[in-house]
């Protein structure tokens, strides 16, 4: 008898194997793990290949134009009726001789998910995890979020005309995210807490099956499915040449578990031919996973702390998706490190001064990266892809803090407004006064 090849996607746990059905919404296994959705990986052999997702790029059709569903053979069995796309998965890869030379590295790429439709890319996981809500049939959805996961939540919810409700804390978002997420129609409930109370309370909400409430966070294993995308993009958009280094910024953990994961089934599926070291890079005063590293993971490294950082979208002190992240660093031989708030600024006002701009918690990324070459922990002709997760405009509060005039030369790049009379004179001193 000839055994036959698994052609649909298991929901298992992580830590026991447990599996469970994936149409019952779910998010732990009974012995607390996290779940993992597992794509039949040796029955898509025959069937996915670099020239199959190349071609569609030349394609106007409606799934080939997003960046996420090129990829759809890796992302589970949906029909395309079913699918709830806009298309997002389509930022700017740039390269900018003047950040690889300030990073100290060979060939450095800079991947800009807040080229997404909401700005930044947690889209990518949006669209999968709200086709999946809608397969479910969920009637509300609901996360927990620093801001960006709320207005794509929130987005997304309006095109599938989902009710959405997201938790933030309450004080600690910037303005434009609140504003989006208001304005695409989705209940924003501000918490008397930080992130991370927010967290636990809408795990709770969805644990009450009679609440109806269906969460979209990342520890949902079916957005992470979307976010894997943002390498296989990347990598795809450098002709398949993998770079020595990913680095990303870390928060809750998801993008660091998606990107594994993504580049796990790549290389078993020969889209790739090596694996990169993954370096996910955190704010200093919101560290507990470059801690734990530092410490070699050793049993009981792994503390949540209380977090603070100018970088509100990565100020979280207790990451749900941890246990996945730390399987990523240890099977990739990655890195993971902590940068300063003082860095994250002077990083940001470099990716913005040469034109491309990104929000705080992106710039984390050239921020650490800088300072592992200076220490010599990457080599200095490293090929290096960073992802942007953010668009500049959804943190202009930072922007314009960042931006006051700077007497005693505080912050590099300083650049603020100036106000003038309406007169040539005035104009014309300005000039004289312009380094040009
Ligand atoms: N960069 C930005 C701009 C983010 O918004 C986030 C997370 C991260 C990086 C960190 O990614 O959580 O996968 O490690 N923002 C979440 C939110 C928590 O609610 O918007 P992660």
């Amino acid at each position: 008898m000839v055994a036959t090849e698994r052609t649909t996607v298991r929901l298992v746990c992580a830590e026991c194997g447990t599996e469970y059905p994936t149409d019952v919404p779910r998010y732990r296994c009974d012995c607390g793990g996290l779940l993992t959705v597992e794509q039949p990986i040796a029955a898509l052999r025959g069937t996915v290949s670099r020239e199959l997702f190349d071609a569609r790029l030349a394609s106007r059709a409606r799934l080939d134009r997003s960046g996420v569903w090129r990829f759809r053979e890796l992302l589970g069995d949906y029909s395309e009726a079913e699918i709830v796309t806009k298309p997002e998965g389509r930022g700017n890869l740039y390269d900018d001789p003047r950040l690889t030379a300030w990073a100290g590295v060979g060939e450095l790429w800079l991947k800009h998910e807040g080229e997404n439709p909401t700005g930044s890319f947690k889209d990518r996981g949006m669209t999968t995890g709200m086709t999946h809500a809608r397969r479910l049939g969920a009637r509300t959805v609901a996360c927990a979020s620093s801001g960006n996961t709320s207005a794509s939540l929130a987005s997304y919810a309006a095109g599938a005309g989902l009710a959405a409700l997201t938790f933030v804390p309450e004080g600690k978002v910037s303005s434009a995210k609140v504003a989006q997420t208001i304005a695409y129609g989705a209940k924003v409930v501000q918490i008397r807490g930080d992130f991370d109370a927010a967290m636990r309370l809408v795990q709770e909400v969805a644990e009450v099956p009679e609440y109806g409430v269906y969460l979209l966070n990342s520890i949902n294993p079916f957005r992470l499915e979307g976010q894997k995308t943002i390498v296989l993009d990347a990598i795809q958009a450098l002709d398949w040449r993998t770079p020595d280094v990913i680095i990303l910024p870390g928060g809750n953990l998801g993008n660091t578990a998606a990107f594994g994961k993504a580049l796990e089934e790549a290389l078993a599926l020969g889209l790739i031919d090596q694996m990169p070291q993954i370096v996910t890079v955190q704010a200093a005063g919101a560290a507990p996973f470059a801690r734990a590293y530092a410490a070699g993971f050793a049993p009981g490294s792994y503390q949540p702390v209380e977090a603070h950082t100018v970088a509100t979208a990565i100020q979280i002190g207790a990451p749900v998706s941890y246990p996945r992240a730390r399987r990523v660093i240890q099977n990739t031989e990655g890195i993971v490190t902590a940068v300063s708030d003082a860095a994250i600024l002077a990083a940001k006002a470099q990716i913005d001064r040469v034109g491309i701009g990104c929000e705080p918690a992106s710039a984390a990324t050239l921020a650490g990266l800088r300072a592992l070459v200076a220490a010599g922990t990457i080599p200095a002709g490293a090929s290096v892809l960073a992802i942007l997760t953010g668009h500049l405009l959804k943190d202009a509060e930072v922007v314009a803090a960042y931006h006051q005039p700077d007497p005693h030369g505080e912050r590099p790049g300083a650049n603020p407004p100036i106000t003038i009379d309406p007169t040539l004179d005035a104009v014309r001193s300005l000039l004289d006064s312009l380094e040009r």
